[in-house]
Protein backbone atom coordinates (compact mmCIF):
# COMPACT_ATOMS: atom_id res chain seq x y z
CA UNK A 1 0.00 0.00 0.00
CA UNK A 2 1.87 3.36 -0.81
CA UNK A 3 0.60 6.36 -0.68
CA UNK A 4 3.05 8.45 0.11
CA UNK A 5 4.97 11.45 -1.34
CA UNK A 6 7.17 14.36 -0.30
CA UNK A 7 5.57 17.63 0.68
CA UNK A 8 5.08 19.77 -2.73
CA UNK A 9 8.03 22.53 -3.08
CA UNK A 10 7.08 26.14 -3.69
CA UNK A 11 7.92 25.64 -7.38
CA UNK A 12 5.79 22.61 -7.60
CA UNK A 13 2.84 24.47 -5.95
CA UNK A 14 3.47 27.86 -8.51
CA UNK A 15 3.60 25.15 -11.75
CA UNK A 16 0.05 23.43 -10.79
CA UNK A 17 -1.52 26.26 -10.20
CA UNK A 18 -0.67 27.67 -13.61
CA UNK A 19 -1.07 25.15 -15.15
CA UNK A 20 -4.45 24.67 -13.93
CA UNK A 21 -5.82 28.32 -14.30
CA UNK A 22 -4.43 27.34 -18.42
CA UNK A 23 -6.12 24.07 -18.41
CA UNK A 24 -9.36 25.68 -16.30
CA UNK A 25 -9.50 28.22 -19.28
CA UNK A 26 -8.89 25.47 -22.23
CA UNK A 27 -12.30 23.52 -21.11
CA UNK A 28 -14.12 26.56 -21.72
CA UNK A 29 -12.81 26.66 -24.76
CA UNK A 30 -12.22 23.25 -26.08
CA UNK A 31 -13.04 20.12 -24.22
CA UNK A 32 -10.56 18.06 -26.19
CA UNK A 33 -7.65 20.63 -26.29
CA UNK A 34 -7.95 20.45 -22.28
CA UNK A 35 -8.02 16.91 -22.45
CA UNK A 36 -4.45 16.70 -24.02
CA UNK A 37 -3.31 19.16 -22.02
CA UNK A 38 -4.12 16.98 -19.02
CA UNK A 39 -2.46 14.24 -20.30
CA UNK A 40 0.53 16.29 -21.06
CA UNK A 41 0.13 17.47 -16.98
CA UNK A 42 0.34 14.13 -16.14
CA UNK A 43 3.12 12.66 -17.45
CA UNK A 44 5.58 15.91 -17.53
CA UNK A 45 4.09 15.85 -13.36
CA UNK A 46 3.46 19.53 -13.47
CA UNK A 47 0.02 18.02 -11.53
CA UNK A 48 1.78 17.18 -8.49
CA UNK A 49 -0.89 17.04 -5.31
CA UNK A 50 0.00 15.83 -1.61
CA UNK A 51 -2.57 12.49 -1.70
CA UNK A 52 -5.60 12.61 0.70
CA UNK A 53 -5.09 9.71 3.19
CA UNK A 54 -7.60 8.15 5.99
CA UNK A 55 -7.44 4.93 7.87
CA UNK A 56 -10.91 5.02 7.28
CA UNK A 57 -10.64 4.90 3.54
CA UNK A 58 -8.61 1.76 3.53
CA UNK A 59 -10.43 -0.91 1.95
CA UNK A 60 -9.27 -5.17 2.32
CA UNK A 61 -10.47 -6.42 -0.97
CA UNK A 62 -9.53 -8.80 -3.94
CA UNK A 63 -6.38 -9.94 -1.64
CA UNK A 64 -4.75 -6.26 -1.54
CA UNK A 65 -5.16 -3.31 1.33
CA UNK A 66 -6.21 -0.11 -1.09
CA UNK A 67 -5.39 2.81 0.59
CA UNK A 68 -8.45 4.37 -0.67
CA UNK A 69 -11.74 2.66 -2.87
CA UNK A 70 -11.12 5.40 -5.69
CA UNK A 71 -9.48 3.66 -8.61
CA UNK A 72 -8.93 5.04 -12.42
CA UNK A 73 -10.93 3.60 -14.81
CA UNK A 74 -10.33 1.75 -18.18
CA UNK A 75 -9.98 3.68 -21.50
CA UNK A 76 -7.74 6.67 -19.68
CA UNK A 77 -4.64 5.26 -20.17
CA UNK A 78 -3.93 3.22 -22.82
CA UNK A 79 0.20 3.69 -22.74
CA UNK A 80 1.02 3.06 -18.97
CA UNK A 81 1.87 6.93 -19.11
CA UNK A 82 -0.76 8.01 -16.62
CA UNK A 83 -1.97 5.79 -13.68
CA UNK A 84 1.49 5.24 -11.63
CA UNK A 85 1.35 9.15 -11.93
CA UNK A 86 -2.02 9.91 -11.02
CA UNK A 87 -1.65 7.02 -8.14
CA UNK A 88 1.19 8.72 -6.48
CA UNK A 89 -1.08 11.54 -6.68
CA UNK A 90 -3.38 10.02 -4.63
CA UNK A 91 -5.77 7.83 -6.43
CA UNK A 92 -6.06 4.14 -4.61
CA UNK A 93 -5.73 1.76 -7.95
CA UNK A 94 -5.76 1.69 -11.29
CA UNK A 95 -6.85 -0.07 -14.68
CA UNK A 96 -5.15 0.39 -18.16
CA UNK A 97 -6.77 -0.60 -21.30
CA UNK A 98 -9.00 -1.88 -23.34
CA UNK A 99 -6.12 -3.94 -25.10
CA UNK A 100 -6.73 -6.37 -27.94
CA UNK A 101 -4.27 -8.58 -29.04
CA UNK A 102 -3.50 -7.32 -32.08
CA UNK A 103 -2.61 -3.49 -32.33
CA UNK A 104 -5.60 -1.24 -33.59
CA UNK A 105 -5.06 2.24 -34.73
CA UNK A 106 -8.59 3.03 -35.36
CA UNK A 107 -9.90 6.86 -34.44
CA UNK A 108 -12.00 6.91 -31.42
CA UNK A 109 -14.42 9.87 -31.36
CA UNK A 110 -15.24 11.73 -28.12
CA UNK A 111 -17.98 14.61 -27.90
CA UNK A 112 -18.04 16.41 -24.10
CA UNK A 113 -21.51 17.69 -23.64
CA UNK A 114 -20.65 19.92 -20.39
CA UNK A 115 -24.33 20.99 -19.62
CA UNK A 116 -24.80 17.07 -18.70
CA UNK A 117 -21.24 16.25 -17.93
CA UNK A 118 -21.29 13.84 -20.13
CA UNK A 119 -19.19 12.02 -22.81
CA UNK A 120 -20.47 10.28 -26.02
CA UNK A 121 -17.87 8.22 -27.33
CA UNK A 122 -18.06 6.89 -30.50
CA UNK A 123 -15.85 3.55 -31.33
CA UNK A 124 -16.33 0.38 -33.32
CA UNK A 125 -13.29 -0.94 -31.86
CA UNK A 126 -10.85 -0.92 -29.19
CA UNK A 127 -7.78 1.67 -30.53
CA UNK A 128 -4.60 0.45 -28.58
CA UNK A 129 -0.99 -0.82 -29.11
CA UNK A 130 -1.69 -4.20 -28.77
CA UNK A 131 -0.71 -6.71 -25.95
CA UNK A 132 2.23 -7.56 -27.17
CA UNK A 133 3.41 -3.66 -26.82
CA UNK A 134 1.72 -3.44 -23.37
CA UNK A 135 3.94 -6.74 -22.31
CA UNK A 136 7.31 -4.62 -22.41
CA UNK A 137 5.81 -1.57 -20.82
CA UNK A 138 4.18 -3.90 -17.84
CA UNK A 139 7.91 -5.47 -17.29
CA UNK A 140 9.23 -1.53 -17.09
CA UNK A 141 7.08 -0.80 -14.35
CA UNK A 142 6.30 -4.27 -12.42
CA UNK A 143 8.54 -3.31 -9.52
CA UNK A 144 6.15 -0.45 -8.45
CA UNK A 145 3.71 -1.08 -5.39
CA UNK A 146 0.40 0.51 -6.80
CA UNK A 147 -2.17 -1.95 -7.31
CA UNK A 148 -2.95 -2.17 -11.02
CA UNK A 149 -5.29 -3.92 -13.31
CA UNK A 150 -5.38 -4.45 -17.19
CA UNK A 151 -8.51 -4.29 -18.80
CA UNK A 152 -8.50 -6.85 -22.16
CA UNK A 153 -10.88 -7.34 -25.15
CA UNK A 154 -11.49 -9.04 -28.40
CA UNK A 155 -12.28 -7.39 -31.64
CA UNK A 156 -13.19 -10.65 -33.47
CA UNK A 157 -16.30 -10.30 -35.51
CA UNK A 158 -19.01 -13.09 -35.06
CA UNK A 159 -19.91 -15.04 -37.91
CA UNK A 160 -23.90 -15.51 -37.48
CA UNK A 161 -23.77 -18.87 -38.94
CA UNK A 162 -21.32 -20.09 -36.39
CA UNK A 163 -21.55 -19.13 -33.09
CA UNK A 164 -19.65 -22.24 -31.83
CA UNK A 165 -16.46 -21.10 -33.92
CA UNK A 166 -16.19 -17.37 -32.67
CA UNK A 167 -16.09 -18.66 -29.09
CA UNK A 168 -13.20 -20.78 -29.70
CA UNK A 169 -11.78 -18.50 -31.60
CA UNK A 170 -12.50 -15.75 -29.54
CA UNK A 171 -11.14 -18.05 -26.46
CA UNK A 172 -7.70 -18.50 -28.11
CA UNK A 173 -7.40 -14.30 -28.90
CA UNK A 174 -7.94 -13.70 -25.02
CA UNK A 175 -5.22 -16.80 -24.09
CA UNK A 176 -2.34 -15.21 -26.41
CA UNK A 177 -2.97 -11.67 -24.79
CA UNK A 178 -3.33 -12.89 -20.86
CA UNK A 179 0.24 -15.16 -21.49
CA UNK A 180 1.62 -11.55 -21.72
CA UNK A 181 0.04 -9.68 -19.13
CA UNK A 182 -0.56 -11.84 -16.51
CA UNK A 183 2.67 -11.80 -14.59
CA UNK A 184 2.73 -8.09 -14.14
CA UNK A 185 -0.56 -7.22 -12.78
CA UNK A 186 -2.92 -7.44 -10.21
CA UNK A 187 -5.94 -8.24 -11.65
CA UNK A 188 -7.45 -8.93 -15.50
CA UNK A 189 -10.66 -7.01 -16.61
CA UNK A 190 -12.41 -8.58 -19.27
CA UNK A 191 -14.28 -6.11 -21.06
CA UNK A 192 -17.78 -6.53 -22.27
CA UNK A 193 -18.81 -3.12 -21.79
CA UNK A 194 -18.69 -2.13 -25.11
CA UNK A 195 -22.60 -1.92 -26.43
CA UNK A 196 -22.40 -2.96 -30.05
CA UNK A 197 -18.97 -5.30 -30.30
CA UNK A 198 -19.89 -8.95 -31.00
CA UNK A 199 -18.06 -9.98 -27.54
CA UNK A 200 -20.29 -7.75 -25.31
CA UNK A 201 -23.39 -9.93 -26.93
CA UNK A 202 -21.98 -12.53 -24.18
CA UNK A 203 -23.43 -10.92 -21.34
CA UNK A 204 -26.69 -12.27 -22.71
CA UNK A 205 -25.65 -15.83 -22.89
CA UNK A 206 -24.37 -16.57 -19.34
CA UNK A 207 -23.70 -20.07 -19.95
CA UNK A 208 -21.14 -19.96 -22.92
CA UNK A 209 -19.75 -16.67 -20.77
CA UNK A 210 -19.36 -19.22 -17.97
CA UNK A 211 -17.34 -21.70 -19.78
CA UNK A 212 -15.22 -18.53 -21.33
CA UNK A 213 -14.37 -17.30 -17.95
CA UNK A 214 -13.77 -21.12 -16.70
CA UNK A 215 -11.04 -21.00 -19.50
CA UNK A 216 -9.44 -18.01 -18.86
CA UNK A 217 -9.54 -18.31 -14.92
CA UNK A 218 -6.82 -21.16 -15.42
CA UNK A 219 -5.13 -19.74 -18.12
CA UNK A 220 -4.00 -16.37 -15.71
CA UNK A 221 -3.43 -19.32 -13.27
CA UNK A 222 -1.43 -20.84 -15.72
CA UNK A 223 0.77 -18.32 -16.46
CA UNK A 224 1.13 -16.34 -13.09
CA UNK A 225 0.96 -19.72 -10.28
CA UNK A 226 2.64 -18.08 -8.02
CA UNK A 227 0.98 -14.24 -7.77
CA UNK A 228 -2.02 -15.12 -9.76
CA UNK A 229 -4.40 -11.78 -10.71
CA UNK A 230 -7.60 -11.66 -9.63
CA UNK A 231 -10.15 -12.17 -12.60
CA UNK A 232 -12.80 -9.54 -12.82
CA UNK A 233 -15.92 -8.88 -15.38
CA UNK A 234 -16.92 -5.61 -16.79
CA UNK A 235 -20.48 -5.13 -17.93
CA UNK A 236 -21.94 -2.16 -19.55
CA UNK A 237 -25.31 -0.42 -18.40
CA UNK A 238 -27.80 -2.08 -19.76
CA UNK A 239 -31.81 -2.89 -18.41
CA UNK A 240 -31.85 -6.01 -19.93
CA UNK A 241 -29.10 -7.81 -18.28
CA UNK A 242 -30.62 -11.10 -16.21
CA UNK A 243 -29.29 -9.67 -13.05
CA UNK A 244 -29.83 -13.00 -11.21
CA UNK A 245 -28.58 -15.40 -13.77
CA UNK A 246 -24.91 -13.77 -14.49
CA UNK A 247 -24.60 -13.38 -10.54
CA UNK A 248 -25.37 -17.02 -9.92
CA UNK A 249 -22.85 -17.91 -13.01
CA UNK A 250 -19.68 -16.08 -11.55
CA UNK A 251 -20.35 -17.37 -8.25
CA UNK A 252 -20.23 -20.82 -10.00
CA UNK A 253 -17.31 -20.02 -11.84
CA UNK A 254 -15.57 -18.03 -8.83
CA UNK A 255 -14.83 -14.80 -10.59
CA UNK A 256 -13.41 -12.27 -8.19
CA UNK A 257 -14.92 -8.73 -9.48
CA UNK A 258 -17.35 -7.21 -11.27
CA UNK A 259 -17.60 -3.49 -12.63
CA UNK A 260 -20.99 -2.11 -12.91
CA UNK A 261 -20.79 -0.43 -15.22
CA UNK A 262 -19.04 0.71 -18.04
CA UNK A 263 -21.14 2.67 -21.14
CA UNK A 264 -24.59 2.95 -22.11
CA UNK A 265 -26.29 2.72 -25.25
CA UNK A 266 -29.60 2.64 -23.76
CA UNK A 267 -32.24 4.91 -25.25
CA UNK A 268 -33.22 6.06 -21.89
CA UNK A 269 -29.65 7.73 -21.17
CA UNK A 270 -29.06 8.29 -24.83
CA UNK A 271 -32.54 10.73 -24.23
CA UNK A 272 -30.40 13.62 -22.81
CA UNK A 273 -28.55 14.31 -26.61
CA UNK A 274 -30.71 16.30 -29.00
CA UNK A 275 -30.38 13.46 -31.36
CA UNK A 276 -30.66 10.46 -29.38
CA UNK A 277 -30.72 7.96 -32.45
CA UNK A 278 -26.90 9.33 -32.80
CA UNK A 279 -24.15 5.97 -32.88
CA UNK A 280 -22.16 6.01 -29.45
CA UNK A 281 -22.06 5.19 -26.02
CA UNK A 282 -22.48 7.98 -23.03
CA UNK A 283 -20.38 7.89 -20.17
CA UNK A 284 -20.27 10.12 -16.99
CA UNK A 285 -23.15 11.73 -15.15
CA UNK A 286 -26.31 10.27 -16.87
CA UNK A 287 -24.67 7.11 -15.92
CA UNK A 288 -25.07 7.46 -12.37
CA UNK A 289 -28.11 6.50 -10.95
CA UNK A 290 -29.07 3.99 -13.17
CA UNK A 291 -26.16 2.35 -12.43
CA UNK A 292 -26.39 2.85 -8.78
CA UNK A 293 -29.74 0.66 -9.28
CA UNK A 294 -27.88 -2.03 -11.17
CA UNK A 295 -25.20 -2.32 -8.71
CA UNK A 296 -27.43 -2.33 -5.94
CA UNK A 297 -29.55 -5.91 -7.72
CA UNK A 298 -25.91 -7.28 -8.42
CA UNK A 299 -24.98 -6.49 -4.72
CA UNK A 300 -28.31 -8.78 -3.25
CA UNK A 301 -27.68 -10.98 -5.94
CA UNK A 302 -24.27 -11.74 -5.29
CA UNK A 303 -24.64 -11.86 -1.43
CA UNK A 304 -21.50 -10.21 -1.06
CA UNK A 305 -19.60 -13.37 -2.82
CA UNK A 306 -17.78 -10.95 -5.38
CA UNK A 307 -16.40 -8.14 -5.33
CA UNK A 308 -18.44 -4.95 -6.92
CA UNK A 309 -17.02 -1.89 -8.44
CA UNK A 310 -19.05 1.00 -8.86
CA UNK A 311 -18.63 2.78 -12.69
CA UNK A 312 -20.48 5.62 -13.95
CA UNK A 313 -21.26 9.38 -12.83
CA UNK A 314 -18.86 9.57 -9.82
CA UNK A 315 -18.36 13.42 -9.25
CA UNK A 316 -18.25 14.00 -5.48
CA UNK A 317 -17.86 12.11 -2.13
CA UNK A 318 -21.37 11.63 -1.67
CA UNK A 319 -22.05 10.05 -5.28
CA UNK A 320 -19.17 8.06 -3.82
CA UNK A 321 -20.51 7.07 -0.83
CA UNK A 322 -24.14 5.86 -2.64
CA UNK A 323 -22.08 3.49 -4.93
CA UNK A 324 -21.12 2.10 -1.96
CA UNK A 325 -24.01 2.04 0.15
CA UNK A 326 -24.76 0.12 -2.62
CA UNK A 327 -22.69 -2.60 -2.69
CA UNK A 328 -19.27 -1.52 -4.19
CA UNK A 329 -16.29 -1.93 -2.18
CA UNK A 330 -14.20 -0.18 -5.20
CA UNK A 331 -15.21 3.00 -7.73
CA UNK A 332 -13.77 4.29 -10.56
CA UNK A 333 -13.86 7.34 -12.58
CA UNK A 334 -12.89 8.84 -16.03
CA UNK A 335 -15.04 11.24 -17.08
CA UNK A 336 -14.90 13.34 -13.81
CA UNK A 337 -10.79 13.13 -13.99
CA UNK A 338 -11.98 14.86 -17.49
CA UNK A 339 -14.18 17.22 -16.10
CA UNK A 340 -12.77 17.89 -12.92
CA UNK A 341 -8.86 17.62 -13.44
CA UNK A 342 -6.44 15.20 -11.49
CA UNK A 343 -7.34 16.74 -7.93
CA UNK A 344 -10.55 15.03 -8.36
CA UNK A 345 -9.71 11.94 -6.11
CA UNK A 346 -8.49 13.64 -3.12
CA UNK A 347 -11.19 15.97 -3.24
CA UNK A 348 -13.84 12.63 -3.64
CA UNK A 349 -11.62 10.96 -0.54
CA UNK A 350 -11.49 13.90 1.64
CA UNK A 351 -15.28 14.08 1.10
CA UNK A 352 -15.69 10.52 1.66
CA UNK A 353 -13.91 10.36 4.92
CA UNK A 354 -16.12 13.23 6.05
CA UNK A 355 -19.25 11.73 5.17
CA UNK A 356 -18.31 8.35 7.47
CA UNK A 357 -17.54 10.48 9.91
CA UNK A 358 -20.30 12.24 10.03
CA UNK A 359 -22.44 8.84 9.40
CA UNK A 360 -20.88 7.26 12.73
CA UNK A 361 -19.11 5.12 10.28
CA UNK A 362 -15.71 3.78 11.36
CA UNK A 363 -14.62 2.80 7.62
CA UNK A 364 -15.33 2.51 4.00
CA UNK A 365 -15.43 -1.38 4.33
CA UNK A 366 -18.55 -0.98 7.10
CA UNK A 367 -20.85 1.02 4.82
CA UNK A 368 -20.46 -1.20 1.95
CA UNK A 369 -23.82 -2.62 0.91
CA UNK A 370 -25.66 -0.50 3.43
CA UNK A 371 -28.55 0.19 1.15
CA UNK A 372 -29.06 -2.72 -0.18
CA UNK A 373 -29.60 -4.25 2.55
CA UNK A 374 -32.35 -2.82 3.63
CA UNK A 375 -34.14 -3.51 0.39
CA UNK A 376 -33.68 -7.22 1.17
CA UNK A 377 -35.71 -7.31 4.44
C1 LIG B 1 -13.13 8.60 -23.74
C2 LIG B 1 -13.48 7.32 -23.05
C3 LIG B 1 -12.82 6.14 -23.43
C4 LIG B 1 -13.13 4.95 -22.79
N1 LIG B 1 -12.47 3.80 -23.15
C5 LIG B 1 -12.73 2.65 -22.48
C6 LIG B 1 -12.02 1.46 -22.78
O1 LIG B 1 -11.14 1.42 -23.64
N2 LIG B 1 -12.33 0.34 -22.09
C7 LIG B 1 -13.28 0.32 -21.10
O2 LIG B 1 -13.51 -0.72 -20.49
N3 LIG B 1 -13.96 1.45 -20.80
C8 LIG B 1 -13.71 2.58 -21.44
N4 LIG B 1 -14.39 3.73 -21.13
C9 LIG B 1 -15.48 3.63 -20.13
C10 LIG B 1 -14.99 4.03 -18.73
O3 LIG B 1 -14.01 3.15 -18.27
C11 LIG B 1 -16.17 4.03 -17.75
O4 LIG B 1 -16.65 2.72 -17.61
C12 LIG B 1 -17.30 4.94 -18.22
O5 LIG B 1 -16.78 6.12 -18.75
C13 LIG B 1 -18.25 5.30 -17.06
O6 LIG B 1 -17.56 5.99 -16.04
P1 LIG B 1 -17.60 7.60 -15.92
O7 LIG B 1 -19.04 7.97 -15.85
O8 LIG B 1 -16.83 7.90 -14.66
O9 LIG B 1 -16.95 8.13 -17.14
C14 LIG B 1 -14.10 4.94 -21.76
C15 LIG B 1 -14.74 6.12 -21.38
C16 LIG B 1 -14.44 7.31 -22.01
C17 LIG B 1 -15.14 8.56 -21.56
Amino acid sequence: MTQNRAPLTFWEKITKQLFFAIWFFAKKISPDAARQLLYWGISDKALVSQPFAAPSLHMETLGKTFPNPIGIAAGFDKEVKYNDELIRNGFGFGELGTFTYKPNHAPQKTHFIPAKRAILVESESFPNCGIVNLGNKLIARRRLPHIVGVNISSSLDIDERNIGQFLEYLEQDLIHSIQHVAPYCDFITLNLSHPGMPISTLIHNPAQLGLLLRQIKQQIKKFAPIITPKLILKIPYDGQINVQLLSDMLIEEQVDGLIVAGFSASKSIKQILPDPRVKGCIAGEPLKDPSTELLRRFYLATRGKITLIACGGVFTGRDAFEKIKAGASLIQLHSAILYEGVEIANKINRELSLILRKNGLKSVQEAVGKTAELFSH
